[in-house]
């Protein structure tokens, strides 16, 4: 038996595109991802994320279902699109009308809100005029964070700016798996660029814009990479490098790393660092938010063999992993998700302990862990032990970090709710909570009355 302290915080999380639908009500726009999945053959089924959770409509009694479970703390993401329709200029009062109503009503069940300002969903007009690649799409966003600060800014526990910018620049603009679907590595580096000016410059603008000193963070997903062979040395320091310090160098170093810089010196020339952007960068956050799921094994391919990619990415045309095209990833070993990610609950302790050990003053929070495998409802019960043995473990590996004395002060499990899955549409079920997606109907999972045993006895 393990105790949960009293201040470890335990809540569930969702992102607006995965879960609310609505796409074209009360004055909503069209984001990249709308684009995207409606375009043949980039989504699983041609899945779209028009109707998803059907959560926009089913806000009381979703809200009613995360009161049930008793979470502590709930992080959503709130749609630019919905309530910036073009991505500038005024606010779409209706729009805006669904977060109060949703911030509402989460302080009123007594839980945290957590709001992230971006998870993925651009609006289409910022794409247009040149989406992330483009340097004034940072200062677009810094404008929107400004102005959704002002209305939500007295209720709003924690603000994540960014979730997960690594999958925004590196899936959106490098790989296409991603929307919007392009595939260039150059571009790539300058989106990764100006999703870090973005965070850097919304973070000053949160701070003034709020009236609860709200903590203010980031949220990045981390691939922890393991040696395929005694060879693979520099292949997991180009991998750390390309999905890991490229954002914790600039936000937490104010810098970027060398190798970094020398490894993709023949996609870019990195010459959209500009001066001053790494001290805005780098304004420091209260709270470093990690998403985790997998690890990743690397080796240096041959150059004959055919290469094996298996990143754990939806493959699509182009690669995630400019000027380290090179390094293979080899399938994972062991007990896997439906994902096809291997189960590694070992890997989150050590990166804890990692991230802890070079920025010793970071406090951290899970912002997401959780796994999908095939659910099936039978006499109304969902009977996943497998998701609950997954949190299970990897809840039990974030409390043996913060008991080695890493400053973490909660976990959110990836998912309230099953939901549009990006790529993989509505294959992928990460709920704690079972929807039906003909009636809508939710149906908590065992592994969903698990974790409200575990929040209430704070005991694992
Ligand atoms: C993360 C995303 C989240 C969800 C999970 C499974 O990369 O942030 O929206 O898709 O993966």
């Amino acid at each position: 038996m393990t105790r949960i302290p009293a201040d470890f915080l335990l809540g569930a999380a969702t992102a607006a595109y995965q879960i609310e639908g609505a796409a074209h009500e009360d004055g909503r726009g069209p984001s990249i991802w709308d684009t995207f999945s409606h375009t043949p053959g980039r989504t699983w089924n041609g899945d779209t994320g028009e109707v998803a959770a059907d959560h926009y409509h089913r806000l009381e009694s979703d809200l009613d279902l995360m009161a049930t479970l008793g979470l502590e703390a709930y992080r959503f993401s709130i749609s630019w699109p919905r309530v910036q329709p073009g991505g500038s200029g005024d606010l779409n009062d209706l729009g805006v009308g669904f977060y109060h109503r949703l911030v509402d009503g989460l302080l009123a069940r007594g839980i945290r809100p957590i709001a992230t300002l971006y998870h993925w969903d651009l609006p289409q007009e910022l794409e247009d005029a040149g989406g992330w690649p483009h340097r004034d799409t940072a200062a677009r966003f810094a404008e929107y964070a400004a102005r959704i600060v002002e209305v939500l800014g007295d209720r709003v526990a924690m603000w994540t700016t960014l979730n997960e910018p690594w999958c925004s620049a590196f899936l959106g603009y490098g790989s296409g798996g991603h929307a919007p679907g392009r595939a260039n590595g150059a571009s790539a580096l300058a989106a990764m660029h100006h999703l870090n000016l973005a965070h850097g410059w919304a973070v000053p603008e949160i701070r003034r814009a709020a009236r609860n000193a709200p903590e203010v963070s980031a949220t990045l997903n981390f691939h922890v990479a393991r040696a395929f062979d005694e060879n693979a040395e520099d292949a997991v320091r180009r991998i750390d490098a390309l999905a890991n310090r490229s954002f914790t160098g600039p936000i937490l170093n104010g810098d970027y790393p060398d190798d970094l810089i020398l490894d993709t010196a023949g996609v870019s020339d990195w010459q959209f660092v500009r001066a001053g952007d790494l001290d805005a960068i780098s304004a420091p956050i209260d709270v470093l938010g990690v998403n985790y799921y997998s690890t990743a094994t690397v080796s240096e391919w041959d150059g004959r063999s055919p290469r094996i990619g298996n990143d754990g990415h939806k493959a699509a045309g182009g690669s995630p992993w400019p000027g380290s095209e090179h390094v293979e990833f080899h399938p994972q070993p062991g007990p896997q998700t439906d994902m096809g990610w291997n189960i590694a609950p070992d890997a989150l302790e050590e990166l804890l302990r990692r991230l802890h050990r070079e920025h010793p003053d970071q406090p951290l929070l899970i912002t997401e862990n959780g796994a999908a495998f095939r659910d099936e409802v039978v006499d109304g019960a969902v009977h996943d032990g497998a998701r609950r043995e997954y949190i299970e473990e990897h809840l039990a590996a974030t409390l043996r970090a913060r008991e080695a004395g890493v400053d973490v002060r909660g976990y959110l499990v990836w998912s309230l709710l099953d939901n549009f899955e990006w790529g993989y549409g509505y294959a992928k079920r990460f709920g704690i909570v079972h929807v039906d997606y003909e009636s809508q109907v939710r149906t908590i999972k065992d592994s969903g009355a698990r974790y409200a045993e575990w929040i209430r006895s704070r005991e694992l």
